[in-house]
């Protein structure tokens, strides 16, 4: 990695490190987004890792101080409230009520291969094990082995077109119209309590292919965690979960083409909108070898598809929802590019993986970081001074 840009990330990681009733934790934005959120503090982990172990240890341990007691880890903390919040994800109060994909084991696993401090483990693990328990518990009452999510926003990627039908909404149409919608959920999930298996499934009951895939992973590194803490059983527990989570992906989300779509209701019916997310399942070794090979292949290198002067998209352009500088609807976004990056690593895709690393490296050397990225021009977009550029430091051969 070029030692300018390394540096830079190292600024900006420390630039945007904030401190807060004793704990510390990094915004993703301090303009736009000026709080801790969940998934980003695992992607902030792992890049500190690289540098500031420390530190990336304190990030996790101060998004587990707001656990729920249901074992609920909240997708916002706003630690310094008024600032920026311009909707309640929540029941008021400090956090949001809504949760997001559930990365922190794998993180929690990445900083441990640092320095083996096994206190750390010891530390994290009754919240990650609370974590994963009412993951599978109260995100799928009823042991399907798919985790379910209540709101667009915890999915990680707010307005992705696999949500539109769900919330009533055409390919193409504004912004600020999908926020509506989006903000209407909040209001029935205020009404539900979020409520998760008794209410809110009755609007909006997701089975996210990256969310679940995600899981798949999270649970392998509990799986090693527990195993590192003499806790044979739980480490037999999470790895069972890992497998039956994985046919369950095969049974209810595969379609005929072989790639997998999220899911919505009681019925399992697929959303077949094709996103980035048909690659999610590689960065958790979910897929065959060929079915891995028809992917890179069919989809990530195609032309029509994926392939774009800066690679990937989030939406493939011969769809007809894509949209080059709308957020989750086309343009290229660092934290995705990191996932499909492992998956192809995981599969000897390294020269395809290469790639987008010389990609994403472009991206910030070019236009900066920022939130996500036009995939023909490479324009930043969206917040910036975003930290998931700082991604990049973890792809590495
Ligand atoms: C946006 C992204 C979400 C992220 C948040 C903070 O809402 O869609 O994934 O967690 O910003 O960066």
């Amino acid at each position: 990695m070029p030692p300018k840009l390394a540096s830079q990330v190292e600024k900006i990681m420390t630039a945007n490190r904030r401190e807060h009733d004793g704990c510390v934790y990094t915004v993703p934005s301090p303009g736009t987004y000026p709080y801790q959120w969940l998934w980003d503090s695992c992607f902030h982990a792992i890049i500190l890792s690289h540098f500031d172990v420390d530190a990336a240890k304190a990030e996790l341990r101060s998004l587990f101080t707001k656990q729920f007691s249901n074992g609920m880890i909240p997708h916002m903390i706003y630690w310094e409230p008024g600032e920026a919040v311009d909707i309640d994800w929540g029941k008021g109060g400090e956090t949001s009520s809504l949760t997001q994909p559930p990365l922190c084991a794998y993180a929690v696993w990445r900083v441990y291969q640092v320095d083996k401090d096994i206190s750390f483990l010891e530390d994290t693990y009754r919240s990650l094990f609370h974590f994963y328990q009412y993951l599978l518990n109260d995100r799928d009452p009823h042991r399907q082995h798919l985790i379910g999510i209540i709101n667009p926003d915890e999915s990680g990627e707010d307005n992705s077109p696999r949500f539109d039908q769900l919330l009533g909404l055409d390919d193409q149409h504004p912004f600020d119209k999908n926020f509506r919608r989006r903000l209407d959920l909040v209001e029935k999930n205020k009404a539900c309590n979020f409520d998760a298996p008794f209410c809110m499934k009755d609007h909006f009951w997701v089975k996210d292919v990256p969310f679940n895939a995600i899981m798949v992973e999270g649970l392998d590194a509990m799986s090693r965690i527990a195993d590192k803490l003499g806790r044979t059983r739980d480490a037999r527990y999470f790895s069972d979960q890992r497998s039956s989570i994985i046919s369950a992906m095969y049974d209810l989300m595969q379609g005929e083409d072989g790639l997998f779509y999220s899911t919505h209701g009681k019925h399992y019916q697929k959303i077949n909108k094709e996103t980035w997310a048909i690659f999610a399942p590689m960065f958790a070794g979910i897929v065959s070898d060929k079915e891995a090979e028809v992917l890179v292949e069919k989809y990530l290198t195609q032309e029509s598809k994926f392939q774009t002067q800066y690679p990937v998209p989030t939406v493939p352009q011969d769809n007809s929802a894509f949209s080059a500088d709308d957020m989750w609807r086309g343009p290229t976004w660092i934290g995705v590019n990191w996932f499909i990056y492992r998956g192809l690593q995981r599969y000897g895709y390294n020269s395809v993986a290469g790639d987008i690393k010389d990609g994403s490296q472009q991206l910030l050397q070019e236009s900066g970081f920022c939130e996500y990225y036009n995939p023909f021009t490479g324009e930043g977009l969206g917040a910036k001074q975003f930290t998931w550029g700082g991604l990049v430091i973890d792809m590495q051969e």
